[in-house]
């Protein structure tokens, strides 16, 4: 307790040495504080917690290269590469997207063994982790100013999926002259690809296969109470946060992001875990406390205002549409008074869905609703684990053992196949 104690002063010592540094010019994301890592050792945080994706991955010896990506709407977005472990790398290149409020850091935060991406690299796999716009690693662009420019923030994950899906799919092909690839999606990841195959269904032809962890479209159904509240508050919230000067959440750099990391390290379960209990239908000690510490310094992401209102319209609607601009903005940009809704029926490139029965976010039910109207669903698997929630299929120590060697599997069966009847699903 003692050590709690001290550690409190210190942070409250050190808020206040930043806050009266902060310049008072009118900036859309106030209180954003300087990284100090020097703090961190001190605190005896984890160092895992505060590695970047580079230095993660060269700390554990893979070898990363860092790509540049700009969109057709000018955002500039970094994509990290980790090359295969093996001299006879596989065929197809897999292309790993995160979900809202993550990073690519998510991919690797489980560590050397229990990372996706580093079992990917070590079972011969050419593998890329995407970053979409707005996140600290792909805050950039080629004339806006995310730190002054509204304009930068007026998107959501219909523009993840029309813009930087697209870029960054044709980037990885060109960079590694194949065809197709194999895409992993995580909660928005999903969205993003099923918002991309939906209005730009020619990209089904770039793709082998697609793995949609928790996926999201429909969230008529989620049972979290405290989302659903938010969701019917998100108007309003909105509105208040965007007099306010606020266009972006949760930026990496923000007081509130280094609150939740420092709070994550003294009381990983008591504060992280119940957390995300009340969000996401978490099972506490269903991810390792140590494991939750880290991965709440790479967490919490920035994300724009208008993303988040998005999720909201899908809550309060039940329906997978496209963004509500108010009817007349609704005839502009989309010649109706009612947001169209995305037409599953184009996703043609082969799915498999993989949830969990305690995630509130991405329900049985409306996983259920998903897969009655995708067209080319390969595999609906439920994770047999009762306990398993959102943020397991990542960080989880049993992902391992009940999700990645499943992918490994399908991965290896859609190697040289050309009829999709040719697959026999697993149960
Ligand atoms: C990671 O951190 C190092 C050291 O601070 C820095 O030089 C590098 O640019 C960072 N990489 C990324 C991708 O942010
Ligand atoms: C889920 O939500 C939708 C839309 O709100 C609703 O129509 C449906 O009946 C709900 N229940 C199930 C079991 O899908």
């Amino acid at each position: 307790m003692k050590r709690v104690r001290a550690e409190v002063l210190v942070l409250m010592l050190y808020v206040h040495s930043v806050s009266t540094q902060i310049k008072p010019k009118l900036k859309l994301t106030p209180y954003s504080i300087p990284e100090n890592r020097a703090l961190k050792q001190a605190l005896g945080y984890q160092e895992d917690t505060y590695l970047n994706f580079t230095e993660l991955t060269s700390k554990y010896k893979y070898t990363t290269q860092e790509h540049e990506v700009v969109t057709e709407d000018g955002y500039i977005l970094t994509i990290f590469r980790i090359l295969s472990k093996c001299d006879q790398v596989k065929q197809h290149p897999v292309l790993l997207l995160h979900g809202i409020f993550d990073s690519a850091d998510l991919w690797i935060i489980a560590g050397r063994e229990k990372g996706l991406a580093y079992i990917l690299s070590n079972n011969c796999f050419d593998v890329w982790v995407a970053n979409h716009r707005g996140n600290h690693y792909s805050r950039r662009h080629v004339r806006l100013d995310p730190d002054t420019d509204p304009e930068y923030w007026e998107y959501s994950f219909d523009e993840h999926g029309t813009y930087d899906l697209p870029a960054m799919i044709d980037y990885v092909l060109a960079a590694s002259q194949r065809p197709r690839l194999y895409y992993i999606g995580h909660s928005q990841g999903t969205t993003n690809f099923f918002v991309m195959s939906s209005l730009r269904p020619e990209y089904n032809d770039k793709i082998r296969l697609s793995i949609q962890l928790a996926p999201i479209a429909f969230m008529g159904n989620i049972t979290s109470p405290i989302l659903s509240i938010a969701a019917h508050g998100l108007e309003p919230i909105k509105s208040f946060l965007e007099a306010a000067g606020y266009r972006e959440l949760f930026a990496k750099d923000h007081i509130a992001h280094f609150l939740v990391e420092f709070l994550c390290q003294i009381a990983p379960d008591l504060v992280c875990g119940q957390g995300l209990a009340l969000t996401t239908g978490y099972k506490i000690g269903s991810i390792y406390s140590r494991a939750l510490s880290r991965s709440f310094g790479h967490s919490l992401d920035g994300i724009s205002v208008k993303d988040l209102a998005h999720f909201g319209q899908l809550v309060l609607s039940g329906k997978f549409q496209r963004y509500d601009e108010g009817s007349e903005g609704n005839i502009k940009r989309y010649g109706t008074s009612k947001p169209p809704q995305y037409d599953l029926s184009k996703i043609t490139s082969p799915v498999v869905l993989m949830a969990a029965r305690s995630d509130w976010i991405s329900t049985l039910k409306d996983t259920e609703t998903l897969r009655s109207q995708l067209p080319n669903v390969i595999e609906k698997y439920i994770i047999r684990e009762k306990y398993w929630s959102h943020n397991n299929h990542l960080w989880g120590e049993t992902a391992p053992i009940y999700e990645f060697p499943k992918i490994l599997d399908y991965f290896n069966r859609f190697h040289n196949y050309n009829s999709p009847s040719s697959i026999i699903p697993h149960n």
